[in-house]
């Protein structure tokens, strides 16, 4: 019969090939795809355009079940809205970005979109790659296979300055940095490794490298279920 279906975790901080990895991985292996910070990044987006004042958790938290957002999972062409609003591209501006960690903090904002990513977990067919900060520890505590991805500041911070075209190395370390401290010091579900799962420093690798470790450890645990 058909393969049981697979979930795998993949967390770690900026700039250390989450995306990249987590796309070319469920690509490879038929399964679906779901990027986490996308939807935080969204209703970030929501939140800025509705004006509503980011230092406020109070005024976050009374609003923060009023978006609806919808994640597309398929991994050579993610997608997401928001009220039926394409929002993949607004939600990589700099001020998405900077605000952020400031929205995601919000214990309110979490719980609905942990409920989401839970349920669209649920719901993929063949298994799905879900990549984030939280995922192993506490949005798929029971994923088939936890990754946990690492590099060093200046390769995490070199690839993503690369990434945002002539941007200035120094201020993408600084906000890099920055931004990583925040999730990983917050009260709600941090950023942290699980236990159980498994750390790859990438700092090192190259893309393909990493991809073909990821895959390799998958196969790995299907061929032991
Ligand atoms: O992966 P990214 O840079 O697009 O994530 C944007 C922000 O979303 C990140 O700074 C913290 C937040 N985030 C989170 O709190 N929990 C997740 N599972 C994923 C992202």
């Amino acid at each position: 019969g058909a393969a049981q279906p697979v979930i795998v975790a993949i967390d770690g901080p900026s700039g250390t090939g989450k995306s990249s990895t987590s796309k070319a991985v469920a690509a490879q292996l038929g399964l679906s795809y779901l990027d986490t910070g996308a939807q935080y990044r969204a209703i970030t987006w929501w939140m800025v355009t509705n004006g509503i004042d980011i230092d406020d958790p109070t005024a976050i938290a009374a609003v923060a079940g009023k978006p609806e957002i919808v994640s597309g999972t398929d991994p050579n062409a993610p997608t997401i809205t928001v009220d039926g609003t394409d929002v993949s591209a607004p939600i990589r501006t700099q001020e998405v970005t900077s605000k952020v960690s400031a929205v995601s903090a919000v214990p309110e904002v979490r719980a609905r979109i942990t409920e989401l990513q839970r349920s669209i977990a649920a719901g993929a067919e063949n298994g799905i790659v879900v990549e984030g900060r939280d995922i192993g520890t506490t949005v798929l505590p029971d994923a088939d296979l936890k990754i946990f991805l690492t590099a060093s500041p200046e390769a995490r911070a070199a690839r993503r300055s690369g990434e945002l075209k002539g941007a200035d190395l120094h201020s993408t370390r600084e906000a890099l940095l920055k931004r990583d401290a925040a999730d990983s010091s917050r009260k709600t579900s941090p950023l942290a490794k699980a236990d159980d799962a498994v750390e790859v420093d990438t700092t090192d690798l190259t893309l393909a490298q990493v991809i073909e470790c990821v895959v390799t450890l998958v196969e790995e645990k299907r061929a032991g279920k």
